[in-house]
């Protein structure tokens, strides 16, 4: 298998958007290593994705501990002598107001979601410097180009994400490595169930959340490949993005009034 085959990782990868990633890209004949904390999912899938031939490999992984997510990145590299894909996509949501949430709360989800994908970015870029080509995908999310009250701790991890990837495009492309930020808007993936919420009625916000139109990670994956493919330093697939910038551009209180209902919609779901 070595030598020939493109090779992808894709940490959350057992669920979601990370999952919908490694179909489209074993569609492509992409060997992919799927990698999740979530064995059980994990395994099933790739059990899913080598019925007909070995198209992928399951590692377990924590993308939180620096040294496990070394390790990982090490060995497929060594195993496969290629690094094609990096794609740093695990991630949590996290609801509630600033003042409900304690320290340990940040500490969570900026582990997760900022140091998950500074861990694999850091490994990753410095392999793909050495082979001299590659593509690191880090999904961070329309909540990293713009605020998200009362999601201001995910809010946080993801424009820190996009700063990282958006500076590493350009000092990349040097060394022929190409880096890209994924910024989805709502794509129908377990996140919203899974999503911590601190001091808030989930269920409320994720029925507020669900009368969004929903992307199907599938289609995600498909918009997201196409972006890799033309290299764009931000993936951001909203649909009537183009025409609410230019409202908000021309009506700046528009905005303003939309995150204003956000917030309160969003605090009628607090717990009291
Ligand atoms: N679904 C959306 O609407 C949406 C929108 C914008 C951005 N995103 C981002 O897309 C990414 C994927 O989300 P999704 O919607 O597919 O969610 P998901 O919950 O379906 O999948 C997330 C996966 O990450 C894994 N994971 C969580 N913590 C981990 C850890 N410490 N180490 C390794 N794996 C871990 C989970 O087990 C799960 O398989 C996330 O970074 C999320 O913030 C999602």
């Amino acid at each position: 298998m070595a030598g020939y085959r493109k090779v992808a990782i894709v940490t959350g990868g057992a669920s979601g958007i990370g999952k919908a990633i490694c179909n489209e890209l074993v569609s492509k004949n992409v060997f992919v290593i799927i990698s999740d904390i979530n064995e059980r999912d994990g395994k099933n899938f790739e059990a899913e994705l080598n019925k007909e031939a070995i198209n992928s490999r399951f590692v377990h992984l924590n993308v939180t501990e620096f040294k496990s997510v070394e390790r990982v990145i090490n060995e497929v590299y060594q195993e496969f002598n290629r690094l094609d894909y990096l794609f740093n996509n695990a991630g949590i949501a996290m609801y509630g107001e600033l003042f409900d949430m304690s320290i340990e709360d940040w500490k969570e989800i900026v582990d997760i979601n900022l140091w998950g994908v500074i861990n694999g970015t850091q490994i990753g870029y410095k392999i793909m410097k050495e082979q001299g080509f590659g593509h690191i995908v880090n999904t961070a999310s329309a909540a990293g180009l713009g605020p998200s009250p009362i999601s201001s701790a995910y809010s946080t991890t993801k424009h820190a994400v996009v700063g990282l990837t958006t500076s590493l495009h350009y000092e990349a492309e040097q060394f022929g490595i190409k880096v890209s930020a994924l910024c989805p808007t709502f794509v129908d993936t377990p996140i919203f169930d899974e999503a911590k919420a601190i001091n808030i009625n989930k269920s409320i916000i994720t029925k507020q959340l669900k009368k969004q139109k929903m992307m199907s990670p599938q289609q995600l994956a498909k918009i997201a490949l196409d972006g890799i493919h033309k290299n764009k330093p931000v993936i951001c697939p909203m649909p009537m993005r183009r025409t609410m910038n230019v409202i908000f551009t021309i009506f700046p209180p528009a905005h303003s009034a939309l995150m204003r209902l956000v917030c309160k919609v969003s605090r009628k779901a607090r717990i009291v």
